[in-house]
């Protein structure tokens, strides 16, 4: 154990982050009535390469005009190796009200592409005076982004959240789908004439919440495609929430409500988190750091446990 505290993250909901084409003026109201913690307007790959001034200018009237009530309100932008992103940064930043509260940068492959953003942000920031500091997330997708994603992770103070991006890390990575995220019908084992079907997305999503959690920063799971999947949605969003991350984007609204669903403790595990803490304040009472609950072992690590999940809890039911 580092005699460094472990960094808490934004104390701040992150169950559901839902996109939207900054081309598409008429579903910005919709996304500003949603149910999503997180409203993501984007200017990358949902929008053309011929539309791109005009979503831009979009989100800029839209951030000004639209109450997004006490949402995160973020803008992706233009990834670095293209031509859109400086203006993206430098409208956004000179013409958006302090309404804007995060831009997310997309295909980040190493440090210095945040700190590249970050230059760019805090000048116009200082030029500007603007008053808040405009906080980052960025999208893990790549080889070069899950390689260096611990490095990524401590590249800027701005940073707030990181998500899994699985279309384009199944394509950077050379893997054999084009589905976006979940189950993978060729990813199984054989057991006595069984397949099995194992978790592709397991590793990367380990290495970005154990970067995350390092730094302080809020791990996500990104898009799930196919829209008409509930089943498929929830069973990858599971895994997720399992493996510590605390949100997953919606790419249509009725992914929303399932988002917020999982990413939300049910009530049985938060009643159950709160009798382990409980039963160790009666441990420690009598002097000893472990106890049987429900017939299992608890003991001091069962307590920041259920406190994550207490924690949690509270979080979403306090905003
Ligand atoms: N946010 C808010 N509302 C949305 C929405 C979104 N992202 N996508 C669709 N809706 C609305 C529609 O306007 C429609 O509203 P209505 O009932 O008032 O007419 C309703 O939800 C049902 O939409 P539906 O007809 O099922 O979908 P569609 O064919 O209009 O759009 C997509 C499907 C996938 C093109 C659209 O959902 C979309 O653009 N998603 C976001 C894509 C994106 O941002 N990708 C980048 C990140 S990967
Ligand atoms: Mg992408």
């Amino acid at each position: 154990m580092s005699f460094r505290l472990q960094p808490t993250p934004p104390a701040r909901p992150n169950r559901c982050q839902l996109f939207g084409p900054g081309s598409n003026t008429k579903l910005f109201a919709k996304m500003a009535a949603s149910a999503a913690d997180v409203i993501n307007l984007d200017l990358e790959d949902s929008v053309a390469p011929s539309d791109k001034d005009i979503a831009r200018a979009n989100v800029i009237e839209a951030i000004n005009t639209v109450d997004w009530g006490t949402k995160t309100l973020s803008v992706r932008i233009n990834s670095l190796d293209t031509p859109y992103w400086y203006r993206d940064v430098v409208d956004l930043l000179e013409q958006a009200s302090e309404r804007l509260d995060q831009i997310m940068i997309p295909k980040v492959g190493c440090a210095e592409d945040v700190y590249a953003v970050d230059a760019l942000v805090t000048a116009i920031e200082r030029a500007k005076g603007r008053e808040k500091r405009v906080a980052f997330e960025v999208i893990i997708e790549s080889a070069a982004g899950i390689s260096h994603v611990e490095e990524i992770a401590a590249a800027s103070p701005r940073l707030e959240a990181m998500s899994l991006g699985a279309a384009d890390f199944a394509a950077s990575m050379g893997m054999q789908t084009t589905g976006i995220g979940g189950t993978q019908e060729n990813y199984y084992m054989l057991h006595e004439g069984q397949k099995h079907w194992s978790d592709p997305w397991h590793w990367a999503q380990a290495a970005i919440v154990a970067a995350c959690r390092t730094h302080g920063i809020l791990p996500v799971d990104g898009p799930f495609g196919d829209f008409s999947d509930d089943e498929g949605y929830i069973a990858q969003a599971r895994r997720s929430a399992t493996l510590g991350m605390v949100g997953k984007w919606a790419i249509h609204p009725k992914q929303i409500a399932l988002a917020n669903e999982v990413f939300t403790p049910s009530e049985q595990a938060v009643a159950e988190a709160r009798e382990i803490l409980a039963a160790m304040e009666e441990a420690k009472a009598s002097g000893s750091g472990a106890t049987v609950y429900k017939g299992r072992l608890v003991d001091i690590a069962s307590i920041k446990q259920a406190e994550v999940i207490v924690a949690q809890a509270e979080l979403i039911a306090g905003h």
